[in-house]
């Protein structure tokens, strides 16, 4: 691809941004659909110059990632609804130098999940209450689905149901709940511990689908254990792809070659 006058500068910023599968997954879209632009990463601690640096500089896009989501909030012109809901900014539009900021985290959730299964009218039970668990939980309740949240630690568990009008457990009692969905947002099972799972081997016939949010293996234990217990199986991997493949269309408004960005990341995990 030739890069010229022309060609537009989007990037992620986060820190670290070292092990981020975004710069392949975006600038593979950019060049296979002929769209004049590239896609880079910046490692950025002080994040209100790096906004001042994008406003300058005319950089049309950018992905947000730890530990600037929330912090992001104040210094952009405006948010969107969702991401405001859920305290977090992964999405930074360019609109003629007003920096819009919106979250895709949610809809990748959302849309890994109704590939294979349902959300309206089903209960899910959620592992976590940080980060990811408040995208996925806003996420599945915007679609009408019943939820039910479990945390290590009860009250900030407590405190997130409150918010969204869902039930809460304490830990402990995950083995006994039986719901349609499982979403694990915590870390348990991610490289190297790729031995752990949240749940025994047995409690897995309580759902019906499972998704686990790690994809560092991009098979965890808990989704072994789930495809054993005859689950429908939803990868972190494709919640990841899928909130990329929406920044893509909210910058360029075409759509992007999701299945080939999927293959690509997951070849790129393999290795
Ligand atoms: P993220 O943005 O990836 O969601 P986070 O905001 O740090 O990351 O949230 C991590 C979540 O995983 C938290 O809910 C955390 O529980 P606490 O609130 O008790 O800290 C949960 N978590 C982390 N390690 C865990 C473990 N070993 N077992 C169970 N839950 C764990």
């Amino acid at each position: 691809m030739r890069i010229d006058t022309a060609t537009a500068l989007y990037g992620i910023i986060g820190h670290p941004v070292k092990h981020s599968l975004s710069p392949l997954i975006q600038n593979l879209a950019f060049k296979q659909l002929g769209i004049n632009a590239v896609y880079l990463a910046f490692d950025i601690t002080d994040l209100s110059s790096a906004l001042a640096g994008v406003r300058a500089l005319g950089i049309k896009g950018l992905s947000v990632t730890i530990p600037h989501k929330t912090d992001i909030i104040p210094l952009l012109d405006e948010i969107e609804g969702m991401a405001k809901a859920i305290g977090a900014v992964n999405t930074v539009i360019n609109k003629e130098g007003r920096l819009l900021g919106t979250n895709t985290d949610w809809l990748g959730a959302i849309l890994a999940i109704k590939e294979k299964g349902e959300i309206a009218g089903k209960d899910y039970l959620i592992l976590g209450a940080g980060g990811a668990a408040r995208a996925v939980a806003f996420g599945l309740k915007k679609e009408g689905a019943e939820i039910v949240i479990a945390n290590r630690t009860y009250e900030k568990g407590k405190a997130l149901a409150e918010e969204i009008g869902a039930k809460v457990i304490p830990w402990e009692r995950i083995r006994k709940v039986k719901t349609y969905g499982l979403v694990n947002t915590t870390p348990v099972g991610m490289w190297p511990e790729t031995e752990k799972s949240p749940l025994p081997d047995e409690v897995l016939g309580n759902f019906s689908l499972v998704m686990d949010t790690v994809y560092r293996p991009l098979e965890t234990k808990l989704l072994r254990q789930a495809q054993k217990a005859g689950c429908i199986c939803v990868d972190g991997l494709k919640m990841l792809i899928y909130q990329g493949a929406a920044q893509f269309r909210l910058w360029t408004g075409q759509e992007p070659p999701v299945e080939e960005m999927f293959k690509a990341a997951k070849a790129f995990l393999e290795e």
